[in-house]
Parts: C-alpha cells; sequence; structure tokens
C-alpha cells in the first residue's frame, strides 16, 4: 500500500460525514426522523467514525433540520464515533448541549455578505456568538471547532481575501478554538488556492488543526482534496452520493461525494477505515429517501475491479 501513496501524503485519513446535515438541509423534502436514523446507523455500519449529524439552527431558516433533538437522543452515542452538530450562536450553543451532543461546531462566514445571508448579522456580531459557544461549550465539558463558509471565494462578492481568511482564523484560535474546517460553500475553491490558504494557515496558527469542506459545484472537488493531501491534511468533509448544498448561498451543489473520496483515498494507499461497498449501498439508501438521482459516481460504476459477465454486453460484429 505504502508505495502507492504519494509522498507527504497521510497515511490514513478521517472522513466527516456531513450528508445529515449539508445534504438535507439543501433537500425540498424533509425527511422523517425515523429515516434519518435508518441513514445515520448504515453510515457507522459502513465504518464512518465522525458524523455530522444535525444543525442546533432556527428551525425555521432550515425546516428540514428541526428534529436535530429527537434525532440526538434516538441515535444516542455510538462507541467510538464522534458526532457534532453545526451551532450557530449561544441558544443552539444550549440546545445541543442539553441534546448531549459530542461536539459543536460553530459556523461564520469569510464574506461580509454570505455571513448576512447565513446567519442574518455581520461577522463582528458572529465572533462576539462564537465567543458565547465556546463558553457554554466549555462549561458542558463538550468541544467546540468553527467551520469557515465561502473560504475560498464568495457567490455575492467574488474573491475572498487570503488576508480576511487568516484574520478571522486568529480571532477563532484566540477563542479557542483549535480544530477549523475550510469551506467551499460554492465549489470556488481551486488546488493553487487550497495550498496557498493551508500553507498561510500553517505559518501563522501551526497549532491549528485544519478540515477541508469542498463542494464539487465545478466538478474539481477530489482535485482539491488532492492539493489539500499534498499539503498533508488528513481530515475531509463529504456528502454520502455527493447530497449537499447551502440553501443561503445562490448556486451551491452537492459536496464532494464520500464514497468516491473513499476510493480515491484507498485507492492511493490512504487508509479511511470505510468499507466501499458498504458506503455505496448507503448512497443508494439515501438516493431512495431522497427520491431522486445522486450525482456520486462510484455508485454507479461500482469499485475499480467489479467484474461484469462476458454476456453482459453485446459483442461488435461487422
Ligand atoms: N435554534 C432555535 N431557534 C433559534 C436559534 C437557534 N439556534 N437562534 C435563534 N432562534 C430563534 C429565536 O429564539 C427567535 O425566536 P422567537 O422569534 O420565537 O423569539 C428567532 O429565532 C429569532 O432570533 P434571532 O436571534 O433574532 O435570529 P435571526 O432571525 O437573526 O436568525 C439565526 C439568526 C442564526 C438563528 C438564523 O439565521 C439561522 O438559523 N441561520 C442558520 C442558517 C444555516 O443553517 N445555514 C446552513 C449552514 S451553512
Ligand atoms: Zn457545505
Amino acid at each position: 500500500m505504502s508505495e502507492r501513496r504519494p509522498k507527504g501524503w497521510p497515511a490514513r485519513a478521517t472522513i466527516v460525514e456531513v450528508g445529515l446535515r449539508d445534504g438535507l438541509q439543501a433537500e425540498r423534502a424533509i425527511l422523517p426522523t425515523e429515516t434519518k436514523l435508518d441513514l445515520a446507523r448504515q453510515l457507522i455500519a459502513a465504518g464512518i467514525r465522525h458524523l455530522e449529524l444535525t444543525s442546533f439552527v432556527s428551525p425555521r431558516a432550515v425546516p428540514q433540520l428541526a428534529d436535530a433533538e429527537e434525532l440526538l437522543a434516538r441515535l444516542g452515542r455510538p462507541a467510538g464515533v464522534e458526532i457534532t452538530a453545526l451551532v450557530p450562536n449561544a441558544k443552539g450553543a444550549e440546545r445541543a448541549a442539553r441534546a448531549g451532543v459530542g461536539g459543536m461546531v460553530v459556523f461564520l462566514s469569510a464574506s461580509e455578505s454570505h455571513n448576512r445571508k447565513n446567519l442574518n448579522r455581520g461577522i463582528d456580531r458572529s465572533l462576539a456568538d462564537v465567543a458565547e459557544v465556546t463558553m457554554i461549550g466549555e462549561a458542558a465539558g463538550i468541544p467546540v471547532h468553527a467551520a469557515l463558509s465561502v473560504a475560498f471565494g464568495c457567490p455575492f462578492e467574488g474573491e475572498v481575501p487570503l488576508d480576511r481568511v487568516v484574520g478571522i482564523a486568529e480571532e477563532l484560535a484566540m477563542l479557542g478554538i483549535r480544530r477549523l474546517s475550510l469551506g467551499d460553500t460554492t465549489g470556488m475553491a481551486t488546488p493553487p488556492l487550497v495550498r496557498e490558504r493551508v500553507e498561510a494557515l500553517r505559518a501563522k496558527l501551526p497549532r491549528l488543526e485544519l478540515a477541508l469542506h469542498f463542494h464539487n459545484t465545478r466538478g474539481i472537488g477530489l482535485c482539491n482534496v488532492m492539493a489539500g493531501l499534498d499539503c498533508g491534511i488528513d481530515r475531509f468533509e463529504s456528502s454520502i452520493g455527493g447530497l449537499g448544498g447551502c440553501p443561503f448561498a445562490a448556486g451551491a451543489t452537492g459536496n464532494v461525494c464520500t464514497e468516491d473520496l473513499v476510493y480515491l483515498l484507498e485507492e492511493c494507499g490512504v487508509a479511511t477505515g470505510i468499507d466501499l461497498e458498504a458506503a455505496i449501498a448507503a448512497a443508494k439508501a439515501f438516493e431512495r429517501a431522497v427520491g431522486r438521482p445522486l450525482p456520486g459516481q462510484v455508485m454507479k460504476a461500482g469499485p475499480r475491479l467489479k467484474l461484469h459477465p462476458l454476456d453482459a454486453v453485446a459483442t461488435a460484429t461487422g
């Protein structure tokens, strides 16, 4: 295996499955809690060890995730699985702490316009919310991580300056955040931008753990993952079947697809702990649940060495 792995790449990577959160928030249909529970269990059975389960946001803003408390209570805390949820503010943090979440992910945007669309407030006010959330997390003994949306470009403002991303990351680190996910909300990241941002953050904040969250909006999600791997990043967020999208960002589409990512990583000698066939089965279950075809590709083609019977296709005869 190791000789297949490009130099500098990690030997193992953690895949953070965000389909139940990023995926379902963008679906028109609201899935019953029971269905979400079945899907969550399938993902865990496939080997997912970090599940972003839901969001404790306003149920008026995101009705698809209004059952956060019930879902968490019914799933419980499966052994060996990190269960996290998004929280935007103190109210969300209090709800998440009461519900016994394993970790909170407080979120804000790197552009003023997207922050206002997504959180109905400016970045400064969101940073004050982060401070409150970290205090609630600390008091409850629950780790608080952060996610920065539109970190590679904003659909309303265009380029997001590197300085802004680094500046917000510094503020987050000062507030006690130790893990930051860089979100590419509408698929504006490119490999050079990934390298630039990861290297700048590493240089300024060497102790900050980084995760990458790409959307495949322009078809280069996995190329961006490879750029991240080149920089030694070992935590990637993805959605089963390639579900996903932010309802408060123009032109947002699906995340990098989990089983396609598992396929890439395992073929490159990076261990994920996820069973590809089981992940494909979970993707098909999600497809049935949302009632529309999902963009994942390995779920359609199967693993690389899947063999087809010779008589499955006609022989080309002249
Ligand atoms: N959970 C549940 N309800 C909440 C809440 C939370 N985390 N935060 C606020 N509310 C409620 C308030 O209690 C208040 O309810 P009331 O009118 O019944 O008293 C109402 O929402 C308005 O509160 P306010 O603080 O003024 O919020 P707002 O209207 O400015 O909205 C957010 C701000 C952050 C709550 C909202 O923009 C939001 O939920 N955004 C999340 C968007 C998202 O999930 N995007 C996708 C992820 S990238
Ligand atoms: Zn996303």
